[in-house]
C-alpha cells in the first residue's frame, strides 16, 4: 500500500510528508536521510552562513541521496540581514526539487523558481498570508497553526491548526500542508480534511540521524517533556516564537513581563548562536532558547528517519481505511 497525494505526485516522493526548514539543525546529513526515508528532506539555507556554502551544502546532500530534497529559506530581513537574492540564485543554479520559503513575500522570486523547475511550497502563519501566496502562484502552502514551532509570528495570531487549516481549506484552490505535527494520526487527519501531507520539525528532531547533542534528542523523547512543555516567548516584540519552557525561555518571559527592563533585552537571551552550540555541542537543553512544538507531546522515542516515516505513512493507512467504517448508506444499520 502507500499514500498518494498532490505531494507526492508534484515531487516524486513516496510518504507526504515534509521535513521542515531547521535553523541549526537542517545540514545535508538531516536533508538526506528523511529523503531516503521517502519523505521530502529540506536543508536550512539560512543555517549555511554564506550562499556558496549552501552550495557546498546542496552538493553534499546530492552525494547522500539521489532522492529530491528541498531548502528553506525564511526571508525575514529585519532579523536576518542575508543577501537572499543570492541564497536564492544559488538554490536555483542547483535545481533542488522544492524551496520551502517562509517569513517574507516570494514573489520577487517566483519567474526565477519557475525557471529552474522549482516547487514552490510557502509557509504562512494566516489566512491572509496564505491567500497573498496564493495570489504569488507558489504550489503549495503550508498552515502553520499556534501550537507548531514557528517564529516570528505576529502577537494576534492565536489560531490553532484545527480552525486555521479548514479555514484555509475553504477559502483556497491552492494544495495544502498541515505544518506541526508528529503522529499518523495527524496525517490521517489532515488528509481527510483534504490536506496534501504534513510538515513536520520538533518529530525530526528526535530521530536517530538529525544531527544534534543526544541530550536534546533524549529530552524530546521523554514523556515529562509533554504538551505542556513549551511556551510563546517574544510576544510583546511581536515576534511570537514558540520554543521549549526552558530556562532562558522563563528568563525572557520575566524580561517581556518587566514594565522596568527594556523588552529589546529579551533579543539577547534569544541568540541563535547560542541555540547553535546547545544543538551541536553542548547538548545544555536549559541554557538557550530553542524552537520546539507542542507536538513534543506526541514523541516518545528516537526512532531511525525511516522507521519514523513507514510508521506514520502505515499509521495514517489504517486510520484512513478505518475511517470508511462510519459511512454508511441510506437504511443501513450500525
Ligand atoms: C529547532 C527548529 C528550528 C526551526 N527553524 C526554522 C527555520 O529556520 N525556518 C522555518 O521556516 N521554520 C523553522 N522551524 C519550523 C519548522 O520548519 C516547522 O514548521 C515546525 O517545526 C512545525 O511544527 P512542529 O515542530 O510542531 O512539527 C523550526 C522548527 C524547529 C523545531
Amino acid at each position: 500500500m502507500g499514500l498518494r497525494t498532490k505531494l507526492t505526485e508534484a515531487l516524486g516522493i513516496e510518504a507526504p510528508i515534509i521535513q521542515g526548514g531547521m535553523q541549526y539543525v537542517g545540514y545535508a546529513e538531516m536533508a538526506a536521510a528523511v529523503s531516503n526515508a521517502g519523505a521530502l528532506g529540506i536543508i536550512t539555507g539560512l543555517t549555511q552562513p554564506t550562499p556558496e556554502d549552501l552550495r557546498k551544502e546542496i552538493r553534499k546532500c546530492r552525494s547522500l541521496t539521489d532522492k529530491p530534497f528541498g531548502v528553506n529559506i525564511a526571508i525575514l530581513p529585519m532579523l536576518i540581514p542575508a543577501d537572499y537574492d543570492a541564497y536564492v540564485r544559488v538554490i536555483c543554479e542547483e535545481k533542488v526539487a522544492a524551496i520551502e520559503i517562509t517569513g517574507g513575500s516570494p514573489r520577487k522570486y517566483m519567474a526565477q523558481l519557475r525557471e529552474a523547475g522549482i516547487v514552490v511550497i510557502h509557509k504562512s502563519a494566516t489566512i491572509k498570508h496564505a491567500l497573498k501566496a496564493q495570489k504569488d502562484g507558489v504550489d503549495f502552502i503550508e498552515i502553520a497553526g499556534f501550537e507548531s514551532a514557528i517564529a516570528g509570528r505576529s502577537s494576534e495570531d492565536d489560531v490553532t491548526t484545527w480552525v486555521l487549516v479548514t479555514k484555509a481549506l475553504e477559502v483556497l484552490d491552492t494544495p495544502l500542508i498541515v505544518s506541526g505535527s508528529a503522529t499518523g494520526r495527524q496525517l490521517a487527519g489532515a488528509l481527510a480534511l483534504g490536506a496534501s501531507g504534513l510538515t513536520m520539525g520538533t518529530r525530526f528532531l528526535a530521530t536517530q540521524e538529525c544531527p544534534i547533542h543526544e541530550n536534546v534528542k533524549k529530552f524530546i523523547a521523554d514523556p515529562a517533556n509533554d504538551e505542556l512543555s513549551t511556551t510563546l516567548v517574544l510576544r510583546t516584540l511581536n515576534n511570537a516564537t514558540r520554543v521549549s519552557k526552558n530556562t532562558v525561555a522563563k528568563q525572557i518571559l520575566s524580561i517581556e513581563a518587566d514594565d522596568t527592563i527594556d523588552n529589546k533585552e529579551a533579543f539577547k537571551l534569544a541568540s541563535g548562536m547560542k541555540a547553535k552550540s546547545m544543538f551541536r555541542e553542548t547538548g545544555d537543553v536549559q541554557g538557550a532558547m530553542w524552537s520546539c512544538g507542542q507536538s513534543v507531546g506526541l514523541i516518545n522515542d528516537i526512532p531511525t528517519c525511516k522507521e519514523l516515516v513507514d510508521r506514520l505513512v502505515s499509521q495514517a493507512e489504517a486510520r484512513l481505511q478505518n475511517a470508511y467504517s462510519f459511512v454508511v448508506s441510506p437504511g443501513s444499520k450500525l
